[in-house]
């Protein structure tokens, strides 16, 4: 549950881990700002001039009675600044108090009013921008207008304290997302990195750098990735030289055959000797440097159809979108093709190509209905040499090294091949996948 809402990336993680404590250490000392200071500093304002009020209903009904009343409100006016005004003709008090329900300072005035006013009174803190205004009914002719100013009984604190506390995480959040992404950059670089060498890509243009750790990782990517690719060269230029090598006898045998050949017996050795050397130029063939060619860009359909025009004749049908854009080795992905193809015409009448994307990986499957692959025998036929059937060795240049040299182009693509039964009842499919 937990990790379906974490965010997955390092980012937005790292983030979490910046943010979360700082919201919360904001929260505790917003909370015990807002009690311990805000709180006490308004109620005490406003409660300095509820007594103002107190005292000048104390004091009025005397001053009323000298008719001396202007002089108590200028008094108070100027001493307190409170101004007071004698409403004889308003009858009746507003019903309810215009407050907002949501404003705690709302709640601060309110609070301290009912609890010191005794008189029925009203009050709306709302008044005007500056001022809030108090009724308190004398009698029922006579209600008392006070107008306290807000700057008296508002601390403006609270406010300039939820700036100071927002505004500078806000800056320095933004300025950590700015480090943070820098840091992170050599890391996605470094993942980029890995997945084309995975998918084949040799000339990976990669530049070391970012914090001690992700340096080390891609400085040892970098190690892996040379000897990797001096094991592939040294590989292939053993083996192309020991075909390479092997060519000067067998070229010489040939010539004393063909200087022998008096004797019918000795046509049987020649085509063996034809055989290997076959096999051989295919090996020559196929070590020559291809895999060193740049990854390019081609619809992957055409190649397929005119793999089939030029080199097949049997029943092969494509189903496939018109524009499949593969990007890959041309020439490897063409050979890998045609030798699946090949297999599937020794075995098979009909043959059924599909091509499609899902997602980021192109699937190509190969139907055939021919008698299809053992289960035992799935794995064991990507082995160099290894033919199911024996008898056919070196008959139609069987070498059992086809379905070998597919899974190593399609690994060198970073994708995978795999060997099923033809859901179909009869015949084998294989599924080659590659992530595109
Ligand atoms: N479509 C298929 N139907 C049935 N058996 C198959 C099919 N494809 C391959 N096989 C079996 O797998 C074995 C290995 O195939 P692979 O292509 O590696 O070698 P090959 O076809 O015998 O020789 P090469 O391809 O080198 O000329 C084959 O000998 C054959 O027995
Ligand atoms: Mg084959």
């Amino acid at each position: 549950m937990l990790r379906k809402i974490f965010p997955k990336t390092l980012l937005f993680r790292s983030l979490l881990i910046i943010v979360v404590p700082i919201i919360l250490i904001q929260v505790v000392i917003g909370a015990v700002f807002f009690d311990s200071i805000w709180f006490k500093t308004n109620r005490g304002l406003v409660r300095g001039a509820t007594n103002e009020i107190n005292t000048f209903l104390a004091l009025y009904p005397e001053f009323k009675q000298k008719n001396k009343v202007n002089e108590l409100i200028n008094t108070f006016k100027n001493n307190t600044g409170l101004i007071v005004s004698i409403k004889k003709e308003t009858q009746q008090l507003p019903s309810a108090n215009a407050v907002k329900w949501y404003s705690l300072y709302d709640k601060i005035v309110t609070e301290e009013f009912s609890d010191k006013i005794k008189n029925p009174y009203w009050h709306n803190v709302r008044f005007d921008s500056s001022n809030i205004q108090v009724l308190v009914m004398l009698n029922k002719n006579e209600i008392i207008e006070f107008l306290i100013a807000k700057s008296k009984i508002r601390s403006t604190s609270g406010r300039i304290f939820a700036l100071w506390i927002t505004i500078p995480s806000f800056i320095f959040l933004i300025i950590s997302i700015i480090f943070l992404r820098n840091q992170i950059r050599p890391i996605v670089h470094l993942s980029r990195a890995a997945e084309k060498f995975g998918k084949g890509q040799f000339d990976i243009d990669f530049k070391i750098s970012g914090a001690l750790e992700i340096r080390q990782a891609s400085y040892e990517f970098e190690k892996m990735k040379r000897r990797i690719l001096k094991h592939i060269s040294q590989r292939t230029a053993m083996l192309s030289g020991i075909s390479h090598d092997l060519k000067t006898p067998l070229t010489r045998l040939k010539l004393q055959i063909e200087l022998l050949n008096k004797n019918q017996k000795l046509n049987s050795l020649k085509e063996e000797i034809n055989e290997m050397e076959k096999m051989i130029n295919e090996y020559l063939d196929f070590a020559s440097n291809q895999y060193s060619q740049p990854l390019e860009k081609f619809n992957i359909f055409q190649v397929i159809q005119n793999l089939i025009d030029k080199s097949f004749k049997k029943n092969i049908k494509i189903n496939s979108p018109k524009n499949l854009i593969f990007s890959g080795r041309k020439n490897l992905i063409r050979r890998c093709i045609a030798n699946i193809i090949n297999n599937s015409q020794k075995y098979a009448e009909n043959i059924l190509i599909t091509c499609k994307k899902i997602k980021n990986t192109t699937l190509i499957t190969i139907d055939d209905d021919g008698p299809g692959i053992e289960d035992e025998h799935k794995d064991k036929v990507f082995r160099p040499f290894y033919r199911i059937d024996k008898s056919t060795a070196f008959k139609d240049s069987n070498f059992g090294l086809g379905l070998s040299i597919v899974e190593d182009i399609v690994n060198s693509h970073g994708g995978t091949v795999k060997l099923f039964n033809n859901p179909k009842g009869k015949g084998l499919r294989v599924i080659l996948s590659f992530p595109n």
